[in-house]
């Protein structure tokens, strides 16, 4: 008997993106899409050096200030500029007659627009979507540092049944995946972003001031609280919010949170709205968690109320 000859696997065509704007955003996904068995097909900026250094860093030979310089033969145009440039962007890419978009997608970085910014591509028959990486690029940073945390991440998209098909493609090629978000629910889609990472860094930043006012000598706030930190994450991963949740407020501390209170209203005045504010935001999640006696929640919320601004005028905010 003859052995079956096992059929070869035939590999998907390598995924061809061009990149306009070539900036942090740009760059670290061109990289990681060109890392990943992908193509870059042009870089196209705003000045040529930032089309260069972009080009350099995702191994793209063809750079330009001009979109023009993007073939025939893209599959994907991803628009990384800052989000005031995008309707424009569109409009000049849809102006130009010799790219067929009907076997074209277009699709933009944004966390603030949706789909219907790329209207103008649309009319040429472009599949459009919205690809805002929920992910956070900072500006300050080279994109090799940011290039581990860019892998494997979730992109918020929006756009017809065909133009998600491509958005779950090109997120396929970076190694994430797509969540759908309803275009009227797109700002307040970005504001939980801007709650996970800015919201978070600021609340750390606090940590950080508080930590400088106990050691002013010392400069390791991050190494000393690094473990804390990554539990509190490692333990929310594991069963949510409510469930990690530990410390006095969950436990009903009145006596405790009142101390607290008092020495930060002594050492770190200035926390103080900061401070209240986020206690009472702990009272509703150990509420949730069911952790609190009704008693004890209303005594832990008259304390802490008693220390908002109008109760103790904080004196001298930086
Ligand atoms: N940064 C983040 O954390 C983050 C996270 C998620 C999504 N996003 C979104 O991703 C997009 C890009 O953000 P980014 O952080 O990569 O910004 P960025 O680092 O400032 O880069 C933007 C790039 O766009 C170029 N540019 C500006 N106007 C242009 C135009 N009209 N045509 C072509 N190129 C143009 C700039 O060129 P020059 O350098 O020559 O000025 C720059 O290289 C934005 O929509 C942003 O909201 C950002």
């Amino acid at each position: 008997m003859r052995k079956a000859v096992p059929k070869k696997k035939r590999r998907p065509a390598p995924l061809r993106v061009a990149i306009v704007g070539g900036g942090m955003v740009g760059s670290v996904l061109g990289r990681i899409l060109t890392e990943g068995g992908g193509r870059v097909t042009a870089v196209v900026s705003r000045s040529r050096s930032s089309a260069r250094a972009a080009a350099v860093f995702v191994r793209c030979r063809n750079f330009s200030t001009a979109l023009t310089a993007i073939p025939p033969e893209t599959d994907i145009v991803l628009i990384a500029t800052p989000h005031d440039a995008v309707g424009d962007v569109a409009r000049t890419l849809a102006s130009l007659e010799e790219l067929n978009f009907t076997r074209m997608a277009v699709c933009h970085a944004s966390g603030m627009l949706t789909a219907e910014v790329l209207e103008p591509l649309a009319v040429r028959g472009a599949a459009v979507f919205s690809f805002h990486p929920l992910q956070t690029f900072p500006r300050d940073f080279r994109p090799a540092e940011i290039l581990p945390t860019a892998r494997g991440i979730v992109f918020g998209a929006d756009g017809s049944p065909r133009a998600l098909r491509r958005a779950r493609q090109f997120a396929a090629a970076l190694g994430g995946r797509v969540i759908m978000i309803r275009p009227e629910m797109r700002r307040f889609y970005h504001a939980a972003c801007v709650a996970a990472c800015n919201h978070l860094t600021a609340l750390l930043a606090n940590v950080e001031s508080m930590y400088r006012i106990l050691q002013p000598e010392r400069n390791d706030f991050f190494p000393v609280f690094r473990p804390i930190i990554e539990a509190t994450l490692q333990n929310i991963g594991l069963h949510g919010p409510a469930e990690a949740l530990t410390g006095p407020v969950a436990r009903g501390g009145v006596a405790t949170v009142a101390q607290h209170l008092a020495a930060v209203e002594r050492y770190a005045p200035h926390l103080i709205p900061y401070f209240t504010r986020m206690s009472l935001e702990t009272v509703r999640l150990a509420v949730a968690k069911g952790s609190l006696v009704p008693e004890r929640r209303e005594a832990l919320e008259r304390l802490i109320r008693s220390y908002t601004e109008e109760a103790h005028p904080a004196e001298g905010n930086p």
